[in-house]
């Protein structure tokens, strides 16, 4: 049986769906290298939808529909209790409404209320109403009492039940849906909150755009596939949102005037936090004054975090809700290379020499799916990838202190019937343990990816993380891995539907388009300017992409008539669903690129309620399994693609498919900035750019800009020109820089990760988080800080040898220091300052007040954790500075010794307290104390004379050297002071 899924389409769209199944199950094309059956270009073509924001006929709920009357309050120590029943004719808009609902109001603890709103009845429509288990994602903890809540809840039944959030100490209003209606259907949820005339949100993830969401914009959250378009739903689902409001202070009431740019004007911000916890596809519209949530199912679980910083907003929702981030090790902070196409373990060998060669630090080395046997995961391919010359380059590279990452796909093979030697033992046992996720009628639900048609793991399965876990297991018997990279997982299947049933003795197929650098897919792109400063190559690159758009130019032919969809009242309709979200996929069709909305797990619920989990739970099974592989000792290391709210506890998250481009180098801030914001500091991108040629220049760039992501790595696609950075002489340089910064700062960011993984504090920041009363900063992300500290303004455009950037504070004493010159910043207060920035150079900054623990630069972490310390304190303008450091063995899930360490500097003299056990045998070298006024001839440490002292009365820079001698036993082997 082909495309079960079909059975509960619309009457109108079947004409079409018909056809599209024939054309996937006889099509009998076949790739011009092989006899390879290549699945036809229209099997992942699926119906072509009008969105409903685009669709001039769209019926506005808000005006159809009745709303809801609230009754029966019955009060409790935590909040209340109430029935909410339909106020009038049920509008069946988008779907069938519930006439019964539950409200619980729940203040949760001072800082966090909750509301849910949940059907009363599990009656015949609701019976397949899904709920989010709190197995898939916690809700977040109850316990608070009334009385102490920093958030007020009110309600009102006039016209409607309606209900407003109001922040106790200003009285500001943060949420209020009076003048809407609630609507609550089977398939679409809709309720609207007004907001301040100027507001500035952040969140609603994964999107590739700015920082702060655009007063008119459509976020659509559902998770794909799809290389990073702007203002789409891409890999991730996150649906929770920061505001942040700015109040001019003074003695008027501070809910004055919101975001009055007046320079004469003082201002202070509040900043809340909004999670929904709905894992459905949804909408949220952003219009002037109104915020309109839309969901295509599942419940309203909505948590308010009072902040009132963006600081405590974001601790509030990791420790509460959705969980702290892991712990890194320490050498995942290193470099990565990484790209698809690194055909060969020797291949391999020769890019960890070059690094060597050109000096470049190297840490991880990464392997796409050029690695496996057929694309399957956990069979490595034995003629190119062997498991015994696997084993020498392993051991080889772990002696050298480097490591390797291979990527691992959510999909797995299943193999030809026809044909013996296609057996896949991962696919037997997971057969056997009967772990894959079905059709409605039971038969295995077949998509395809890489390897041809595949099938996936049900993550809803109870032995399902067993499987996978124990794959984990086998493989790393045989390949000495470092930590998984997890891909497509959102989760990817290059057709409609169960395209691969009854298709399977044409396994292993290819999929439905040409791969990178094959004939009709040359890669001849390259970044914007590439035509001015490489005229010759540019001119030859064009003249090649003319020729292949025109001897290609076959792409699946797509109705244009588009389709509207009309509600099933009484049946759920899962694969066309009454409300068409603007997914980024072709029509908008939810079972294009994914597997279909109504494949269906062992628990009988249907991937259109989970579809966005399904990446979230892989990367939970995923840390099982490297928990098992490493005996519980190592710290898991996953980069994964597809992330939910609360993925952070498990893995970091790089930013999916982006270009070699300008504009993608841009959006990489805003998009590390917003993972920030969901609990999931470890985040890079493909640095130089993955789809299209990098080149030169961009690479250059990108290479600093990335040095300061949490992690940084260079990922390139298929076939475009080589992109290390040892390719280009201008690069080795500028990465080299960059690196040289943080490898010293090495010991910095693995203190911000540990504050992270224990108190939800955030790694790379904007710096309107920092700067919360400088409303000119709301906006900000072409420059951010990492941690409280440090701050980078990178070039983003091509051919510039200046960046315009911002020095925040500077107007209320904040200092600034030049990384390299070390000297202050003269900078003009809420303007642009123009700051030299040759090729290579990337500017960065220290902010006055920071004490950096620094260790030496070198090519690998375990070798610059070898080095000799030394301390920059920067003085604010207060001739004060503080910092912090952590250090444990780097690699233990619960090391058994650890150290921190207090840095304090105040009236002329710097002092450390040190508490744990972790024993750090590497010695001081010197401190440097930037913003030293003056300097008395007798500097002491511990009160001894130091001998070499050097003071710069111009610069005020003091430097203290020699000091190995008085910390022979360790830095931070016991509390010493520094005076001077
Ligand atoms: C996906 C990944 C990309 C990877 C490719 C091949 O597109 O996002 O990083 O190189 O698959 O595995």
């Amino acid at each position: 049986m082909v495309n079960s899924m079909r059975s509960l389409v619309g009457a109108w769209l079947i004409p079409v769906i018909t056809a599209l199944s024939r054309s996937t199950l006889r099509s009998t094309s076949t790739s011009a290298s092989s006899a390879q059956f290549t699945i036809p270009a229209e099997a992942d073509i699926g119906a072509q939808l009008i969105a409903n924001i685009d669709d001039p006929q769209a019926v506005n709920a808000q005006s159809v529909c009745p709303g809801y009357k609230a009754s029966d309050v019955q009060e409790n120590l935590h909040g209340f209790i109430a029935r909410l029943a339909l106020a009038g004719e049920p509008c069946d808009v988008y779907g069938t409404d519930v006439d019964a609902l539950t409200l619980t109001v729940d203040y949760q603890a001072s800082s966090r209320l909750n509301i849910q709103i949940l059907p009363t009845f599990t009656d015949a429509v609701n019976s397949s109403w899904f709920l989010l288990s709190e197995e898939f994602v916690p809700r977040p903890e109850s316990g608070g009492a009334t009385n102490a809540s920093d958030l007020i809840f009110s309600w009102s039944n006039e016209p409607s039940f309606n209900f407003k959030v109001v922040r106790k100490a200003t009285g500001d209003v943060l949420f209020d849906t009076e003048g809407t209606v609630l609507v609550y259907e089977n398939q679409f949820i809709e309720f609207c909150t007004s907001l301040p005339e100027e507001y500035n949100l952040y969140g609603l993830g994964e999107h590739f755009n700015q920082l702060r969401l655009l007063k008119d914009a459509n976020v659509t959250m559902y998770t794909a596939d799809v290389g990073d378009p702007i203002d789409s739903n891409i890999y991730g689902q996150h649906p929770f949102y920061l505001d942040t409001r700015y109040f001019k202070t003074g003695n008027s009431s501070e809910r004055a005037k919101r975001n009055e740019s007046n320079a004469s004007g003082q201002y202070t911000s509040h900043s809340h936090g909004v999670f929904l916890r709905n894992s459905h596809g949804q909408e949220v519209l952003l219009r002037s004054q109104r915020l309109t949530w839309r969901t295509l199912g599942g419940g309203i679980d909505l948590t308010f975090y009072s902040g009132p910083t963006q600081a405590d907003v974001t601790k509030q929702y990791q420790i509460s809700t959705v969980g702290l981030p892991a712990m890194q090790q320490y050498s995942t902070l290193g470099f990565h290379q990484c790209r698809w196409g690194y055909n060969n373990w020797s291949e391999l060998a020769e890019v960890v020499a070059n690094f060597e060669r050109f000096e470049i630090p190297l840490e991880y080395i990464w392997t796409d799916i050029d690695y496996m046997h057929g694309y399957r995961d956990f069979e490595n391919d034995q003629h190119r990838f062997s498991y015994s010359e696997g084993a020498k380059f392993l051991k080889d590279l772990h002696e050298g202190g480097r490591y390797y990452v291979p990527i691992v796909d959510a999909a797995l093979y299943i193999p030809n019937p026809d044909n013996a030697s296609d057996a896949y033992d991962t696919y037997t046992r997971g057969a056997a343990a009967d772990v894959f996720i079905k059709n409605p009628d039971g038969s295995l639900y077949i998509g395809a990816v890489w390897p041809g048609y595949t099938v996936y793991p049900d993550w809803h399965h109870p032995n399902a993380t067993e499987f996978w876990s124990n794959e984990l297991v086998l493989w790393a018997k045989n390949v000495a891995y470092d930590g998984v990279w997890y891909d497509m997982a959102e989760v990817s299947s290059f057709c409609v539907g169960s395209c691969g049933s009854g298709n399977l003795t044409l396994n292993p197929v290819h999929p439905p388009f040409l791969l990178p650098g094959e004939p009709g897919n040359i890669v001849y792109d390259y970044p914007e300017y590439f035509n001015v400063t490489n005229a010759t190559e540019a001119a030859s690159a064009s003249a090649g992409a003319a020729s292949q758009t025109t001897s290609t130019g076959s792409s699946p032919s797509t109705s244009t008539a588009y389709l509207r969809t009309t509600p099933t009242p009484g049946v759920r309709n899962v694969n066309y669903p009454p409300y068409v979200i603007n997914h980024v996929q072709t029509g908008h069709d939810l079972s294009v690129h994914a597997i279909s909305p109504n494949s269906t797990h062992s628990d009988g619920v249907q991937e259109y309620d989970v579809h966005s989990l399904f990446g979230h739970q892989g990367l939970n099974a995923t840390y099982q399994g490297l928990l098992k592989v490493w005996s519980g000792e190592r710290r898991p290391f996953i980069i994964g693609r597809s992330t939910f709210a609360g993925s952070g506890k498990w893995a970091g998250h790089w930013g999916g498919d982006n270009i070699s481009k300008w504009g993608s180098m841009y959006f990489s801030i805003a998009q590390a900035l917003s993972f920030s914001l969901f609990g999931i500091p470890m985040f890079g991108v493909d640095t130089c750019g993955f789809n299209g040629n990098t080149d030169e220049e961009l690479c250059n760039r990108w290479m600093q800009l990335s040095a300061f992501f949490p992690f940084y790595r260079n990922h390139n696609v298929l076939s475009a020109i080589p992109q290390e950075p040892y390719r280009w002489a201008s690069v080795i340089e500028a990465s080299k820089a960059a690196m040289q910064i943080r490898y010293a700062l090495l010991p910095y960011y693995y203190t911000l990760f540990h504050l992270a993984h224990t108190t939800g504090s955030t790694v790379m920041r904007a710096l309107a988080w920092e700067f919360p009363s400088d409303p000119t900063l709301a906006g900000v992300d072409t420059q951010f800080l990492v941690g409280p500290s440090i701050m980078a303004i990178p070039v983003l455009e091509p051919q510039a040898d200046t960046v315009k950037g911002v020095f925040p504070g500077v107007a209320h004493g904040e200092v600034w220091y030049d990384w390299y010159t070390r000297t202050v910043v003269k900078a003009e207060a809420g303007a642009n300052t123009t700051i030299l920035a040759p090729l290579s150079h990337i500017p960065v900054y220290v902010r006055g007040g920071s004490i950096l623990p620094l260790q030496e630069p070198a090519l690998t972490t375990r070798e610059a954790r070898n080095t000799t310390w030394s301390l920059l304190a920067a003085l604010g303008s207060d001739g004060t500075a503080s910092g912090q450091l952590y250090l444990d063995d780097g690699v233990s899930v619960t090391p058994n010794a650890t150290l921190n360490v207090d840095f304090g500097a105040s009236h002329s003299s710097l002092h450390i307290t040190t508490t744990g056990k972790w024993k750090e045998v590497n010695s001081l070298a010197n401190v440097t104390v930037l913003g030293v006024k003056k300097a008395s001839p007798l500097v002491k440490f511990n009160g001894k004379q130091m001998s070499t002292v050097n003071y710069d009365s111009t610069a005020h820079i003091l430097f203290v050297g020699g000091l190995q001698e008085v910390t022979k036993s360790g830095a931070w082997a016991e509390d010493w002071v520094l005076e001077w």
